[in-house]
Parts: structure tokens; C-alpha cells; sequence
């Protein structure tokens, strides 16, 4: 008997197949039994007939629990009522794993009930169209970054210094001295981009952070390129295409898991059309104060309702320029006209989505960015590597984080970044 997954039925129609699979749900009347599968890959149904089995294998399938494991024997059909299109007429049922009393029931359960059920909520159709489009998404970033002649690079997870500010660090011990779970892998891909010219990272990123927002995650993977001999401007335009390389991706390869979520997948075309709009902090602010906002000033850095009035004003992800020196970290390039302004750009979502993208041109100026990693209090021997790159052959060169959580949650629509992620580390919950 030929084992295959649901996805291969299209080329098995009208042959007998066995497939591996969990109960999800079932009903049936005196002569038909109609069993709702999943195989770790698609959900589909499984029908038995009374008349056309044994009735020890008509009996198992009516007594089948939920969650109960099962190889399922029977010939594939064609249903064009199924999502998938095809579903299996069932000739005989192999009990594999019993399942009593499986805790999340087809009624609503509360958001608490499920994160502690996390490691079997991942097994409902959402939380599988969600994991579906954020593998989507990696494969679509390598894919992408590959085709462009970026090389990837792993930068350490635990280190020594603190790009994102000290206050939100995660202290470990190393040995007999004091490191940090890493909260960017940026100075060291710069220091790659130096010897490889383009090149990504794609890990774990960690904050401390006592945020807790439908957008923060304790733990979070980046995207870090870093581009040598490459201005601000330039970057952006890789991140565009970046951003819009992905919806197109999920667009084209994810209309199942898409359906499921019930996307709207009009809204989602948009975000494939390039440019992305660009403002600057400046006239952000303005834009603010002229619309009631009275509670931002200048020299200030957005909340969410600020980002989501901006994205508002447009269809598409939209770039925040140049943003105040004060309110970004120490390694960014300042504007060559005005000295209380950095070369960075925030990339915000729209839908409320918030931002998904921080890069900035990096400041190449040893003086500068020494009298910087001073001012902000951090230690210019622990950073000496990193000044090093200045000195020998310094070039002009940018880079950005992607955050795939913020990522994944505005691709799917789905309300809370929890969701994004297989098993989230949330200010109040590392279980499990
Ligand atoms: O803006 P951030 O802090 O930028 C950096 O870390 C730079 N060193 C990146 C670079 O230039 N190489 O973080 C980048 C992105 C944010 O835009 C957001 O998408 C995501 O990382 N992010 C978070 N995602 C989930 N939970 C959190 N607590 C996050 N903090 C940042
Ligand atoms: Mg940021």
C-alpha cells in the first residue's frame, strides 16, 4: 500500500492510499460516518460507509475521540466542497494512539487556557495557517536575499555588548564574567559586511523588555542585512523590495493557510506595489499636532497610536525618515545638513500593525562614533573591535532588522504577535 500525504492526492485520484492522521472532529448518522483529519500538512475528511466496511471498522470510526492517531485506508475522490478539493472514501482504520479527554474542544476557550495548552493549540487549522505563512516567509527571505548576492552570516547569540541600549538586556553569566544574550546581531554582521560585502543574518534576538503589547516579544528572530559601500538611500529600496517579495510570496504559495485566516487578500496586493511611501520624522510630527495629537512633541519618539494615524494615510507600508539623534541608538549615521538628525528610517505596517523594519546608515567617523559609544554610557574597550572596522578601510555602508514575528502577524491579519511564533516568551509566561 502506498503511505502518502493529503497534498500528494491529486495524483492518486481513484486509487487506494494509506495516510497517517489525527482525529479533529466527527459526526455520523446510521449509515455514514464522516471523519475530519488532519495529517500534520492539510485537513481533509475521511468517509466511511456502513454498507461498504466491516462493521468492527464502521464501529472504530464512530468511537473515534479527538486527537485520537489513526492510519486511514481508502480511495481518494475529488470534492469540490473541500478547500483542499479531494477527500478519502475509507476502506479500513488502524487505531494507532488513543486520546481521552483532549482538552481544547471545538467551544470557544479563553486566550490564558490556550497559551497553556500552547503545544496542542498548535495542532487547530489557525495556528497551522500561521506557522505555514511564516515558513513561507523564511524560505521566501532566503530566497530573496540568495537571488541578490547577499551571503549569510551567524552572528553570536551571546556577547558582550549591548547595540539596543543597556536597560533591556538579558544578563547571563559566562564563566567568571558577566555577557548578554544578544539583542541584534548588527555590529557584527557590519563587521561582515566588511569582508563579505553583502551580507544577512536570520536568528534569535532577546529583550527585556517590560512591554507588554499585542506587538512585543521577549524572544524574536531578525533579519539583519548589512550592505557595504551602500547609502540610506539605496537601503531602503532593498527593503521595499524586501517587504514586497514576501507578500508576493505568501500571496502565490500560502491560499490555503490565507483562506483559513480569511485574509483579505486584495488588501494584501497592495503591498506589492512599489515605492513605499516616504515621510520624515519632521513632517510626521506635524502631521500629528495637525490632527489633535497634542500629547507628542518634537524630540520624541511615536507610541502605537501615532504609527497607526500614519500608516493610516496611505495603502501601503510607509518609511519614517531621519529621525532625532537623541531618541536612536549610538552607531547611526548623523544628516550631513542637520546634526540633531540621523540617517535611519523605520518601516510601519499598516493596519496598526506597527513597525516592522529599523536600519540606518552606520556612522564610519572614528572620532564620532567613539565620542558616541561614550555618551552612551557604553565601554569603548568592550567595543574596540567594532571601532577597529573604522580604521582599516572603512566605506560608507547600511543595513536594517526585519522583526519575522511583526512580520508574520500583519501578513496573516491575526490580532496578537503570540501567534506568530511556535512558542512565545511573553513578559508573563515562559511555560510552556
Ligand atoms: O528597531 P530595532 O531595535 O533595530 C535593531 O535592532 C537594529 N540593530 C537592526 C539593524 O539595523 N540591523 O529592531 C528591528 C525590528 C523592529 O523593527 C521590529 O520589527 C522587531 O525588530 N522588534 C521586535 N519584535 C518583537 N518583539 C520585540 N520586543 C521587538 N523589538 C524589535
Ligand atoms: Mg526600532
Amino acid at each position: 500500500m502506498t503511505q502518502i500525504t493529503m497534498r500528494q492526492a491529486k495524483d492518486y485520484v481513484g486509487q487506494t492510499v494509506e495516510i497517517g492522521a489525527w482525529v479533529t472532529n466527527k459526526r455520523s448518522s446510521g449509515k455514514i460516518a464522516f471523519l475530519q483529519l488532519r495529517d500534520g500538512d492539510a485537513y481533509f475528511q475521511g468517509v466511511v460507509l456502513k454498507n461498504d466496511v466491516p462493521s468492527e471498522v464502521f464501529e472504530l470510526a464512530k468511537s473515534l475521540l479527538q486527537e485520537s492517531s489513526v492510519k486511514v485506508t481508502g480511495v481518494v475522490q475529488e470534492d469540490s466542497r473541500s478547500k483542499l478539493g479531494y477527500e478519502l472514501l475509507v476502506s479500513d482504520i488502524e487505531l494507532i494512539g488513543d486520546s481521552q479527554e483532549y482538552p481544547i474542544t471545538p467551544k470557544e476557550h479563553g486566550v490564558e487556557f490556550l497559551m497553556d495548552h500552547r503545544h496542542l493549540w498548535l495542532r487547530s487549522s489557525k495556528q497551522h495557517a500561521v506557522m505555514t505563512i511564516r515558513n513561507e516567509i523564511i524560505r521566501a527571505t532566503y530566497e530573496f536575499f540568495n537571488k541578490e548576492g547577499f551571503i549569510k552570516v551567524d552572528p553570536p547569540i551571546l556577547t558582550g555588548s549591548a547595540p539596543e541600549g543597556t536597560t533591556e538586556l538579558f544578563h547571563t553569566k559566562y564563566f567568571d564574567r558577566e555577557a548578554y544574550l544578544s539583542q541584534s546581531g548588527q555590529l557584527y554582521m557590519e563587521a561582515a559586511a566588511m569582508a563579505f560585502g553583502k551580507v544577512f543574518s536570520f536568528g534569535p534576538t532577546f529583550r527585556a523588555e517590560k512591554s507588554k503589547t499585542r506587538r512585543h516579544l521577549i524572544e524574536f528572530w531578525m533579519i539583519e542585512p548589512e550592505m557595504a559601500f551602500m547609502h540610506q538611500e539605496q537601503s531602503l529600496e532593498v527593503q521595499e523590495q524586501y517587504v514586497a517579495f514576501l507578500v508576493r510570496s505568501v500571496l502565490d504559495n500560502c491560499q490555503v493557510a490565507l483562506h483559513t485566516l480569511e485574509r483579505d487578500t486584495a488588501i494584501l496586493e497592495k503591498y506589492t506595489q512599489l515605492p513605499f511611501p516616504r515621510i520624515s520624522y519632521d513632517q510626521a510630527i506635524e502631521l500629528l499636532n495637525a490632527n489633535g495629537f497634542d500629547d507628542i512633541t518634537w524630540g520624541e519618539d511615536f507610541g502605537s497610536p501615532h504609527e497607526t494615524f500614519i500608516a493610516n494615510q496611505y495603502d501601503q507600508p510607509v518609511f519614517i525618515m531621519n529621525y532625532p539623534k537623541e531618541i536612536k541608538p549610538f552607531y547611526m549615521k548623523v544628516n550631513e545638513e542637520r546634526d540633531d538628525l540621523v540617517e535611519c528610517a523605520d518601516l510601519i505596517a499598516p493596519e496598526g500593525y506597527g513597525e516592522i523594519i529599523g536600519g540606518s546608515e552606520r556612522e564610519v567617523d572614528y572620532e564620532v562614533l567613539e565620542a558616541n559609544v561614550k555618551a552612551f554610557g557604553l565601554d569603548p574597550e568592550e567595543l574596540q573591535w567594532y571601532l577597529d572596522l573604522r580604521k582599516y578601510g572603512s566605506v560608507p555602508h547600511a543595513g536594517f532588522g526585519l522583526g519575522l514575528e511583526r512580520t508574520v502577524t500583519w501578513i496573516c491579519g491575526t490580532e496578537h504577535i503570540r501567534e506568530s511564533i511556535p512558542f512565545p516568551r511573553l513578559l508573563n509566561r515562559i511555560y510552556p
